[in-house]
């Protein structure tokens, strides 16, 4: 009986010690000590032990369930601690990394030119509005003084929705529905799309452009010069401007207005296609056909009027020189901004 009580120690010992997992411990603790265990059975063989040995042997069954109690316990213990310590390290995270921030957007560069635009003339006194991308023929042409047979109007060059309504191929019929809303004097410019057959690396289907408008009594052309300096100043930096004749169907006198070249800064480049001059914009005085077309009284309001497109802003200051990249949503482009 001794010997059994011994070898029963020895196997519980070395198992315990085998044991890698809390639920085999479990089970090793029902083995030996549950209802029906090992270390259970030796006390119901008790009867097979001679009388005056009883009381030792019942001793000896009982130290062991004691021991093997504790030893249990402890290796549940053990193995819950390397549990625990096996899982902070799997889980170990590294406080001293630096964060990901949230991400900022940016203001387009289409959106930083028209603000630049914007700021000037709203400190003049001028007034933003908008008018309708669909528009008819009326204010995108006719009112404008563009006869019929003008090669604008050419299909190559409006999008027509039907015969009288079309996408603006400018953003100058704003001026007439201002002037025909409102009596002089106007200060307005008017920025927007506008829409044209013609896609290259520098034409866009869709492009911006801003219009100004300006009548009052006496404004003549030495204020549209002065003006557009400024804003070609606040634009482009200070560089030498010039005026150029022109003709547009409602201005009269016409004139477009040019920048000393910003790459070459007058010299002759590719970029100025060796004129050492970029063209920015056109203007004019407006026609006094315009005028009456909306009402006015040429005799007594004079005024002038511009246009520029916003991308091709953008891209001499920016140095940008595919003008799809404005609308192709890549942030590597827009976050340089
Ligand atoms: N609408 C013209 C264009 O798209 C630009 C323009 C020229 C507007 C002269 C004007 C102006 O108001 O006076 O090419």
């Amino acid at each position: 009986m001794r010997e059994r009580i011994a070898r029963l120690r020895e196997d519980a010992v070395a198992a315990l010690e085998a044991a890698e997992r809390p639920e085999d411990v479990e089970q090793l603790r029902v083995q030996y000590l549950g209802r029906k265990g090992k270390v259970t059975e030796l006390l119901r063989g008790m009867g097979s032990v001679p009388p005056e040995e009883r009381p030792h042997v019942g001793q000896l069954v009982n130290a062991l369930r004691e021991e093997l109690e504790t030893l249990i316990g402890r290796r549940k213990e053990t193995l819950a601690a390397a549990a625990l310590e096996a899982r902070l390290k799997e889980e170990t995270i590294d406080v001293t990394l630096p964060g990901r921030g949230p991400v900022l957007g940016r203001r387009h560069p289409l959106t930083l030119v028209l603000d630049d635009i914007k700021k000037v003339f709203i400190g003049l006194g001028f007034t933003v509005v908008e008018g309708p991308e669909v528009e008819t023929d009326w204010y995108n042409f006719e009112a404008l003084n563009i006869p019929p047979d003008h090669p604008a109007r050419d299909m190559q060059d409006t999008f027509f929705i039907t015969d009288d309504i079309l996408l603006r191929t400018q953003t100058s019929p704003v001026q007439i529905r201002t002037m025909s809303a409102q009596e002089p004097p106007v200060r307005i410019i008017a920025p927007g799309k506008v829409f044209r057959v013609d896609a290259d690396v520098t034409h866009s289907p869709m492009f911006h452009q801003v219009e100004g408008l300006y009548v009052d009594e006496g404004v003549t052309f030495s204020d549209l010069k002065g003006t557009l300096t400024v804003l070609a100043r606040e634009l482009l930096g200070r560089r030498p401007v010039r005026f150029r004749p022109s003709y547009f169907p409602f201005t009269e006198p016409s004139a477009e207005m040019d920048i000393e070249c910003i790459m070459c800064h007058g010299a002759g480049c590719r970029v100025c296609g060796n004129e050492g001059w970029l063209e920015i914009l056109g203007a004019g005085m407006v026609h006094p056909q315009v005028l009456l077309n909306v009402g006015y009284d040429p005799e007594r309001w004079t005024g002038f009027a511009f246009g520029m497109g916003i991308e091709r802003i953008a891209m001499l200051r920016y140095g940008i020189d595919d003008i799809r990249l404005f609308f192709d949503n890549d942030l590597r482009f827009l976050r340089q901004f």
